[in-house]
């Protein structure tokens, strides 16, 4: 049997460049390894947007879009609706029992996102509680592998906890997942500050058109004290440099921006121009597979009907054994 494989995405906004490169490349060559299993985290997204209902209503269908146009093929990885597999909020009633509130107020996640939302008093508890039926989400589909960035990591240790406290009281039941951290560091935005975010406003969208791309990367913060073409430039940590590393295939065109940059031999406009270039050729063959399934909303409704049709059938397999092993499997 293959091995199970689960990833996450809230909706509450288009995908960008940064996730791409951070984990949807990843998961387009896992699909062919792994029973991949993605979920669309409506009810998590809820958690922190339960007063903007709508953006997470409309997030669904283009969380599908994008992972259509990047590749994911759905038939061979499962795209599953959160709010849609009851067994998921049930198991996350039940694994309740199995942490400290202390516990979850000191995951490292959750405590700084309740920094950052300065809830101060008001912690709301179903955000306070998301680790929790985020254990629910991997175990319920019984992932042994859950590909994620750095700032996910408590999350899986967390899970790994209630599954093993699960296992001892109950007695072998839940499969304990392992993180699967991916190499890639976060991608900078396009202001050169901290990480490519829809909130910073700093992001390239994978939906964006050529013409956007083009204004986007024209307008990136490159090296400050590079006043001239003529200045010797700085390539190291330079957000210009870094995308032509991870977008532009032509290595040799990247390796000879660089040394010209850095002798003070290539303005901005031709780096930044061969940029737009390179980008534009990795979300070309995206903007023609969404294009395709855009005209046909009635193939995003297969998509996600079947997505939830097989992922209920493993939940509640799920959902099941773990009823067994807690006594409240009742026949009557
Ligand atoms: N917490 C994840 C994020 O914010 C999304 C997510 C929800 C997830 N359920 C998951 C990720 C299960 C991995 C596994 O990105």
């Amino acid at each position: 049997m293959r091995k199970r494989i689960l990833t996450g995405d809230r909706p509450s906004g288009k995908l960008h460049l940064g996730h791409y490169l951070g984990s949807l490349k990843n998961r387009v060559r896992l699909q062919d390894e792994y029973e991949q299993y993605l979920l669309i985290a409506d009810v998590q997204a809820l958690t922190d947007n339960y007063e903007n209902p709508q953006k997470v209503a409309d997030s669904v269908r283009d969380l599908v879009l994008d992972y259509v146009a990047v590749g994911i093929d759905p038939e061979k990885s499962t795209i599953v609706l959160q709010s849609k597999v009851g067994a998921i909020a049930e198991l996350t009633v039940f694994y309740l029992n199995m942490v400290s509130l202390n516990r979850v107020l000191r995951n490292p996640t959750v405590k700084s996102e309740i920094e950052q939302k300065g809830f101060g008093d008001s912690i709301p508890a179903g955000f306070a509680m998301y680790p929790v039926s985020q254990a629910a989400d991997i175990t319920a589909f019984g992932a042994h592998l859950v590909p994620v960035g750095e700032d996910q990591l408590p999350m899986i240790e967390q899970t790994r906890e209630i599954v093993r406290k699960f296992n001892n009281l109950y007695g072998e039941t839940l499969i304990e997942p392992e993180a699967l951290l991916g190499e890639q560091p976060r991608l900078v935005g396009t202001d050169g500050k901290s990480k490519m975010s829809k909130s910073l406003d700093n992001a390239i969208y994978l939906s964006d058109s050529k013409e956007e791309v083009l204004r986007k990367v024209m307008s990136m913060y490159t090296d400050p004290t590079r006043l001239k073409p003529t200045d010797r430039g700085h390539v190291e940590g330079n957000p210009v440099f870094i995308y032509h590393d991870a977008f532009n295939e032509n290595k040799e065109e990247v390796e000879e921006l660089k040394s010209r940059y850095r002798m003070g031999q290539v303005g901005d406009v031709e780096v930044k121009q061969k940029l737009a270039v390179a980008i534009n050729s990795v979300l070309e063959p995206m903007r023609l597979r969404r294009s395709e399934i855009e005209k046909d909303q009635s193939r995003v409704d297969e998509i996600l009907r079947n997505g939830v049709r097989r992922g209920n059938e493993v939940a509640n397999e799920t959902l099941e054994r773990v009823k067994k092993a807690m006594k409240i499997d009742y026949k009557f």
